[in-house]
């Protein structure tokens, strides 16, 4: 299901008791917060068979932005879409009907080259409160190295991958392309920007994937892949959102 690769099997081996004992007591998304209800309006869980499976961004009321690698080979009618709460055992959020899957023509799945989909929902969300949509980052859009960016979402939160229903937040930092690029990242792409912090005590995690990576409150990156979750000196792998501007514009009219 997940982007994930190998080396975080090789990063938990590496890692000793005493980092263990340390994640225990301090049970965060790798340097996290928990969100408060309506702090992030746009988060969207989209969930398979019930069950939590990806984060997503409202758009529009009928649109969520994902990753490809969320929605290939699953139907629409398998998926529900979460809107509008940070807590999904309490019940609170619209859960909408999912209409029409539409994953990226150029998705790779070994490369996760173009990992993006757009998901049209049965009928609009109502807007207001706890449920907004967010705005895209312009085509092309580029920060400095180092510019805080926020994410958000549902995913594990410790190196055991235990979910915790409650919705979290971080602030990681951008990297330039001097390190984000194919030479010291095999595979990164021109539709890939890499976040996290260096020490790796930031990060998305499984479940996360889909979910949002904003900067000025617009949406710049979709949570796609890395090297288990925080590794050291390891940056995590967004979908660029700029690169795929004129896609999402085509398909999703927004
Ligand atoms: N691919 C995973 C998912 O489906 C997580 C992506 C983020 N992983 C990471 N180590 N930063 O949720």
């Amino acid at each position: 299901m997940c982007a994930d690769n190998t080396p975080f099997l090789l990063l938990i081996l590496a890692i000793g008791a005493g980092n263990l004992v340390q994640a225990a007591e301090e049970p965060r998304i790798i340097g996290g917060q928990f969100a408060t209800p309506g702090q992030f309006p746009h988060q969207v869980s989209l969930q398979l068979n019930g069950r939590h499976h990806c984060g997503g961004s409202l758009i529009s009321d009928t649109m969520i932005v994902t990753a490809a690698h969320c929605t290939r080979g699953q139907s629409a009618s398998q998926m529900k879409a979460i809107v509008g709460t940070n807590d999904l055992s309490a019940g609170n959020g619209q859960t909408m009907a999912i209409a029409q899957l539409i994953i990226h023509p150029q998705y790779n799945p070994q490369s996760q080259d173009f990992d993006m989909s757009l998901i049209r929902l049965s009928s609009p969300v109502q807007l207001g409160g706890g449920v907004q949509t967010i705005q895209l980052a312009d085509a092309d859009a580029n920060y400095a190295a180092d510019t805080m960016a926020t994410i958000s979402g549902f995913g594990a939160i410790n190196q055991n991958l235990q979910l915790p229903n409650r919705l979290k937040f971080a602030q990681v930092q951008l990297w330039s392309r001097d390190f984000c690029n194919a030479q010291n990242i095999p595979g990164l792409t021109d539709r890939m920007v890499c976040a996290g912090h260096p020490s790796g005590q930031v990060s998305s995690c499984q479940g996360d994937s889909g979910g949002p990576l904003t900067v000025d409150g617009k949406l710049f990156g979709v949570v796609s892949w890395g090297f288990g979750c925080g590794a050291k000196g390891r940056p995590a792998m967004y979908t660029y959102v700029g690169a795929l501007r004129s896609w999402i514009k085509q398909n999703a009219n927004v």
